[in-house]
């Protein structure tokens, strides 16, 4: 391994960080949206971005998805609905290759807490084969046919708990909608182009935070996810449809063994004890997964299938009750290659910690020359104290894959204070990285207020996409 050359940002002691998304040398950042924003058709950009994709409508032009995490605190029910969900705005490449919003195009639309939503094959949960809204949604995929994905994950926040404990939830939305809450956990497909959504039992119900998707060797579609809490599990979809999600088999990893097992009640008799049907099972998928005897692993977060290798790279945030702070990213080979096979090798890839340039790794988004870019997610209280010290802040990180620098991240930029970067996206045609900045300022209170990004001065601090580039981005990316 090279020697690594001390990295500028790190060297920054705490006068120096100021209150703004910091780069690296060589990169700059424009601000592209903010929480608030109009994008047209009545149309305001929600909160909290997360999980951004992209696709292509013509030379100059694609469909984008971001996704909006959490409402804002301190706000109705029903203006917390608005918040969150998706906004979908076609942009525009402009000549000197930077991209911008198109108001009023007639694509752009909301798809959010209020919108009814079908269940794919006409299921019926809790009597209806509709929901209202989408919610928690925090990353997600695209498919090879031209749909996004935005997955629920923190759910049990806005509808009851997910343990049926019937505890109030964080939002409390329940109290003035009492929709059930089995009605949210799923991922939803979503086509750019008609609006259309439908929320799919088949990829399971549990804290699902993204859902990449790649093709097996048959060229049937297969779906990799994670369940973002301590101890929970990775999964994976093999659809049995060219083009479709909404019929194949679920299964989760046994990363000791090296298998995935399958969550078909038909061919697991343990499992027809605990469950009256498919979609009961699939209504409490932890469950069934504990029950097969999954491993239990430390959070893990967004997924991503390396282009060449169709090495499955997974982040593992952390996991305080099994004292590992720090978390890893874990490496998952598939027998033959394969997406469809049901035996894999796994191996740690990187770990974070105190050692490490980083620590608590989440999104994950290989670049085109197949090196890895992450960023990563310390909560806003352990940012740069204890054993977080040497992270005062989350960042964005770049890992090669190869070369004398292979497996070393390499900090690219630091979020601004209490902020989480999340959803990295190359652009259309990697001319730029489309950027979420999650929640800035969110650990302010009456006494401080601890950022005013984007806007300075004495603004409030809004979520806001930017876009990065650079003549580093181009170094970096030059093929
Ligand atoms: Fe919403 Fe697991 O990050
Ligand atoms: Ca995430
Ligand atoms: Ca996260």
């Amino acid at each position: 391994m090279g020697v690594q050359k001390k990295n500028p940002l790190s060297l920054l002691n705490e006068s120096q960080l100021k209150d703004d998304l910091i780069l690296t040398n060589g990169l700059e950042y424009k601000l592209f949206l903010s929480q608030g924003d109009s994008f047209g058709n009545n149309l305001n950009f929600g909160s909290d971005n997360d999980f951004i994709a992209h696709q292509k409508i013509s030379e100059t032009q694609s469909i984008f998805l971001f996704n909006h995490e959490s409402p804002l605190q301190g706000y109705p029910a029903f203006e917390q609905q608005k918040q969150v969900g998706v906004s979908l705005i076609v942009c525009q490449k402009g000549l000197d290759n930077s991209w911008t919003p198109i108001k009023e195009h007639p694509l752009n639309r909301r798809i959010d807490g209020t919108t009814e939503i079908p269940f794919s094959n006409n299921i019926k949960i809790k009597n209806k084969n509709s929901a209202i809204g989408t919610l928690a949604n925090c990353a997600g995929g695209k498919t090879p046919w031209g749909t996004f994905l935005t997955c629920e994950e923190n759910f049990h926040a806005f509808y009851t708990a997910y343990d049926f404990s019937n505890k109030t939830s964080q939002y409390s939305w329940e109290l003035m909608s009492p929709y059930p809450s089995e009605h949210y956990g799923w991922v939803v497909e979503i086509n750019p182009l008609t609006g259309q959504a439908q929320k799919h039992t088949s990829l399971g119900r549990f804290c699902h935070e993204g859902a990449t998707v790649t093709r097996a060797k048959n060229g049937m579609p297969v779906v990799y996810m994670g369940d973002d809490s301590n101890d929970q599990f990775i999964y994976k979809f093999i659809s049995n449809k060219k083009d479709s999600l909404e019929d194949g088999e679920l299964f989760v990893a046994d990363t000791v063994h090296g298998k995935w097992l399958s969550l078909d009640i038909n061919k697991q008799p343990q499992l027809q004890k605990s469950f009256s049907s498919q979609i009961d099972l699939l209504i409490q998928t932890r469950k069934a997964a504990l029950l097969l005897g999954a491993t239990p692993q430390d959070r893990p977060e967004d997924i991503e299938v390396h282009p060449e290798t169709q090495d499955v790279y997974i982040s593992l945030t952390n996991n305080f009750d099994k004292a590992r702070p720090f978390g890893a990213i874990l490496k998952i080979k598939e027998k033959n290659s394969d997406a469809a096979s049901l035996e894999f090798e796994a191996e740690t890839f990187v770990s974070g910690g105190a050692d490490s340039t980083f620590a608590c790794p989440d999104n994950l988004c290989f670049d085109r020359k197949g090196n890895l870019w992450m960023t990563n997610d310390i909560s806003e209280n352990k940012l740069g104290v204890g054993e977080f010290k040497k992270f005062p802040r989350n960042g964005l990180y770049y890992i090669p894959l190869s070369g004398p620098n292979a497996g070393q991240a390499e900090l690219m930029a630091y979020a601004p204070p209490d902020a989480e970067l999340t959803g990295p996206c190359f652009a259309p045609d990697h001319s730029c990285l489309f950027l979420s900045v999650q929640h800035p300022g969110i650990a302010s209170n009456t006494e401080k207020i601890t950022s005013h990004w984007p806007k300075g001065g004495n603004e409030k601090a809004l979520s806001s996409v930017v876009t990065i580039s650079g003549p580093r981005f181009q170094e970096l990316l030059q093929t």
